[in-house]
C-alpha cells in the first residue's frame, strides 16, 4: 500500500492534530468521505458518471435499470399478493447522483402499471450535498412518488418492499489490519510534521482494540475464517468491514417484509484473506483513475474496499435476513434478458446508429469480467411476522437465461 509521505490538506491536518495526530483508517475515511465541508461525498465534490470521478452501472445509461426493474417487479408482485393492503416501497440506499431511481421509476410504471398507486420510492442518503443533486434530478411530477428518509426513521413504521444497496457497502469506512510478529494489529493514519512545509500522512501501527478483536474472533469462529491466514508474511495487511453488520441491522429494522439486493464488489474469504493477497483491496477513485494511494487527495477521491462474501452472509443472517442466492453481475443481467436487449439494438434504424453504438458499449461494460461484470448480486429476504425459514422468493436473476 503506497502511503509514505503523502501531502496532507490543511483541514485534515487540523482535524488530526485535534485528535492526537493519529486515527484509525475508519476515522480517516469517515472524514475524507463524509465531512460536510471537505469530504468527497459530504461536500458533494465527487461526481458519479462518465464525466465524473468514476462510473457505476446506472451511470452508463438506462439498460441496467431496465433489467433490474424486471427483477424488482417479480419481487414486488409476490409482496403485493402476500401483503394485499400495504403500500410497496422501493428503497435505494446511497443513491449517488440518483441515476438508478430516476431510471427505475419509468420502467416500473411501464412494466407494472397494475402496481401504480401502490408504489413509492424512498431514497436514503447520508450526505445533504448528494441529496440536493438527487432532488434536482428526480422530478416530483411522476405517478410513483419519491421521498427521502433515514433508515432510523423508517424503523418507526417498517416498510414492505425492496431495499437496494448498489455500490454502497464497499464505500463504508473499514478498519485496516496488519500482521506484526504473527498477530493482528490495527493500522493508523498518522500526521508526520515537517519543518519544511505542510505535514504528510504515513501509516502507523496500533494495538487491536478489544471490541474489534472480539468481533473478528466471533465472526471467524462462525464462518470458519482464519485471520490472519496461515503462512502470511510480516506486514501482510487487509481490511475489516466492522460497519456492515450494524447497517444490515438498521436495514432489517426498517423492513417488515421484503427483499434486500446488495450489488457490490465482493470475493470469497479464501481469496480475500489469503497469503496471495498481501495488501488487501483498498482502492481510491478520482477523475476516472483507480489508485492504491488511498491517503492522497483526502476529500477529493472515493475510497473503497471489497466485501468478504462469507462475513457479509454471516452478518446478514445475524441481523434477520435470509440469503436467497448470489451470482456475478454478468450472470444476473444475462438471466434478466441482456442478450435480447443486445440483439434488439441491431434493429434500431440507421439514424440511431450513435445511440446503438453507445448502448452496445455500455452493455459490454456492464458484463465485462474485468470491470462491472465482476460485481456480485446478493439477494436476501425478510418477513418479521414469519417464524422459521422463509419460502425462497423466486428470483429471475438467479435462474439460467431462458
Ligand atoms: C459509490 S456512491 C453509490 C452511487 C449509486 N448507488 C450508484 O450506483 O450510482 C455511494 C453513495 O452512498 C452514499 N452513502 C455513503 N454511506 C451512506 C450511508 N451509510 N447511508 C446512506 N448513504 C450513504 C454516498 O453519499 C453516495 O451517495
Amino acid at each position: 500500500m503506497k502511503a509514505s509521505d503523502v501531502p496532507c490538506p490543511d483541514w485534515m491536518q487540523q482535524r488530526l492534530k485535534f485528535h492526537g495526530s493519529q486515527v484509525p483508517l475508519s476515522t480517516f475515511m469517515e472524514w475524507a468521505l463524509h465531512d460536510p465541508e471537505h469530504g468527497a461525498y459530504g461536500s458533494g465534490h465527487l461526481r458519479v458518471g462518465t464525466d465524473g470521478d468514476f462510473v457505476t452501472s446506472p451511470s452508463l445509461g438506462d439498460d441496467f435499470s431496465a433489467l433490474l426493474a424486471l427483477q424488482l417487479i417479480e419481487w414486488l408482485k409476490v409482496l403485493a399478493r402476500r401483503h394485499p393492503d400495504q403500500l410497496l416501497s422501493v428503497v435505494d440506499v446511497g443513491p449517488g447522483e440518483g441515476h438508478l431511481m430516476d431510471q427505475l421509476r419509468p420502467h416500473l410504471a411501464a412494466e407494472a402499471p397494475d402496481l401504480i398507486g401502490r408504489l413509492e420510492c424512498v431514497l436514503v442518503e447520508l450526505n445533504p450535498g448528494m441529496e440536493a443533486r438527487q432532488r434536482s434530478l428526480l422530478s416530483s411530477d411522476h405517478p410513483i412518488p419519491c421521498r427521502w428518509s433515514a433508515l432510523e426513521d423508517l424503523r418507526a413504521a417498517p416498510l414492505v418492499g425492496t431495499v437496494i444497496a448498489h455500490e454502497l457497502l464497499d464505500a463504508f469506512p473499514v478498519e485496516r489490519l496488519i500482521v506484526r510478529n504473527g498477530a493482528l494489529q490495527r493500522q493508523l493514519v498518522k500526521l508526520q510534521p515537517s519543518d519544511q512545509g505542510p505535514g504528510s500522512l504515513v501509516w502507523a501501527d496500533g494495538p487491536l482494540p478489544e471490541a474489534l478483536a472480539t468481533q473478528i474472533q466471533q465472526q471467524a469462529q462462525r464462518t470458519g475464517l482464519q485471520l490472519p491466514p496461515m503462512g502470511v508474511d510480516n506486514g501482510w495487511a487487509t481490511e475489516w468491514h466492522h460497519a456492515v453488520e450494524p447497517w444490515l441491522r438498521q436495514a432489517s429494522d426498517a423492513i417488515q417484509a421484503g427483499m434486500l439486493l446488495v450489488v457490490d464488489y465482493a470475493m470469497e474469504a479464501s481469496r480475500y484473506y489469503s497469503a496471495r493477497r498481501p495488501d488487501g483491496t483498498l482502492t481510491a477513485y478520482r477523475q476516472q483513475q483507480a489508485t492504491g494511494d488511498v491517503l492522497r487527495h483526502a476529500g477529493e477521491q472515493d475510497i473503497t474496499a471489497h466485501l468478504c462474501l462469507e462475513t457479509l452472509l454471516d452478518s446478514a443472517k445475524a441481523t434477520g435476513w435470509t440469503p436467497v442466492g448470489q451470482c456475478r453481475q454478468g450472470e444476473a443481467l444475462l438471466a434478466l434478458g441482456l442478450s435480447e436487449r443486445f440483439t434488439a439494438l441491431q434493429q434500431l434504424p440507421g439514424h440511431q446508429l450513435d445511440e446503438a453504438l453507445r448502448r452496445r458499449e455500455a452493455l459490454l461494460r456492464l458484463v465485462d469480467p474485468s470491470c462491472l461484470g465482476e460485481l456480485r448480486w446478493l439477494a436476501f429476504e425478510r418477513d418479521a411476522d414469519h417464524d422459521g425459514p422463509l419460502m425462497a422468493t423466486p428470483s429471475r436473476f438467479l435462474r439460467e437465461p431462458g
